[in-house]
């Protein structure tokens, strides 16, 4: 399949906008896939309602076909084609969070094709705050089911340059919007069960969402959990990962360091290339070094186009310091114990 590569730089007027985005509405009405910019990570997006349509999703990103997808909308008034109601909860969050970095789960309409939701009875929704994505979703008149548009298992892609390496000949268009806002994927929360559940930690917090519809717990997932029906399906899979071998490694700062710098001497004999991500410390002495200091929204922005980076400079093993598990820091915890799998180290 050829890949037509479509760069919008200016979005400020609507209906240029809207006039270069006609041929990839029609690409999603005719059943294609489009990759588009959300404020979080590129997604692959394809006509929510067409379950044809959606199985392409799954093929090009070689994506388990268990693990069920975001539907992403443009204005509120298409939730009623995805949902039969919205509870309470639902409806203040979205007020306060909506357009944004917020996905809500709820039990889906029955019109909801199964290959969306990977055969459970609830749909994850989400209104992207990005304009070229609201555009699209408005043109095409429906609403666009869209998983990050990475090849499954690979860091989620925050540039058009991250989407062409993984899915160049395996999409009908890309949509190169720039380098995205916020870098890691939504906050995921599960609105079917008692207490409100965060599945996915992301930008918007325990913290926040807490403030406005009061309690809400924060789900543990077990990795690789053999568990086929697994809470968030998606979480069971190693993800978000680096070619390298990642670890992550805990405690006391400069036991951290201490630790850090006896394992660069040892990964060095044999002869392995180390790179490191850094919080506290800038004066490493590695093949590539990443500091991001106590600059968290840098340090989501920039971290799986970090991985990847290390990845093409032939980085075989990454070190990577931890932060607070709190606010934004949980997040980024989140996806950098993901992409590490079991190597994760306690300093005691
Ligand atoms: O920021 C984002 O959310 C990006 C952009 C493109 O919007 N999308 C994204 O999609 O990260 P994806 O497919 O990579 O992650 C969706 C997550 C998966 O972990 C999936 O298992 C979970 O949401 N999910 C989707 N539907 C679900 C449902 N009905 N119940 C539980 N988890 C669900
Ligand atoms: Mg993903």
């Amino acid at each position: 399949m050829r890949t037509k590569i479509l760069k919008l730089t200016n979005t400020k007027n609507p209906r240029s906008l809207n006039s270069k985005l006609k041929s990839s509405a029609k690409i999603i009405r005719s059943g294609g896939l489009v990759v588009f910019p959300t404020e979080t990570v590129y997604g692959i997006g394809a006509n929510g309602l067409d379950a044809k349509a959606v199985k392409k999703i799954f093929i090009a990103k070689g994506r388990p076909s268990d693990n069920p997808l975001i539907v992403h909308i443009a204005d509120e008034k298409d939730l009623s084609l995805l949902v039969r109601s919205i509870p309470q909860k639902a409806k203040v969050l979205m007020k306060k969070f909506w357009p944004g970095p917020l996905t809500i789960i709820l039990k889906k309409k029955s019109g909801v094709p199964s290959s969306v939701t990977a055969g459970l009875d609830s749909v994850a929704i989400r209104m992207p705050s990005n304009k070229i994505a609201r555009s699209l979703i408005r043109l095409a008149k429906t609403p666009i089911a869209a998983p990050s548009a990475n090849l499954s298992g690979r860091p989620s892609p925050t540039s058009a340059e991250h989407v062409i390496t993984d899915l160049a000949g395996r999409v009908d268009m890309i949509i190169d919007g720039g380098q995205t806002k916020i870098g890691l994927e939504s906050t995921v929360i599960d609105l079917t069960t008692k207490v409100p559940t965060i599945l996915r930690p992301g930008k918007i917090t325990l913290a926040q969402i807490k403030k406005v519809i009061g309690s809400v717990k924060l789900h543990k997932h077990k990795q690789n959990s053999k568990i086929s029906k697994a809470r968030s399906p998606g979480m069971k899979y190693r993800h978000y990962a680096p070619n390298a071998k990642l670890f992550v490694i805990k405690g006391n700062k400069n036991k951290v360091r201490n630790e850090i710098i006896k394992l660069v001497k040892q990964f060095k004999k044999q002869k392995s290339r180390v790179g490191i991500i850094s919080f506290n410390y800038s004066n490493y002495r590695a093949d590539l070094v990443k500091f991001f200091g106590k600059n968290y929204l840098l340090a989501a922005k920039s971290l799986y186009s970090t991985l990847r980076d290390f990845d093409k400079k032939k980085i075989d093993i990454i070190l990577c310091e931890s932060i607070p598990k709190k606010d934004f820091g949980l997040a980024i915890m989140d996806r950098l114990e993901r992409a590490a799998g079991k190597n994760v180290i306690e300093i005691i």
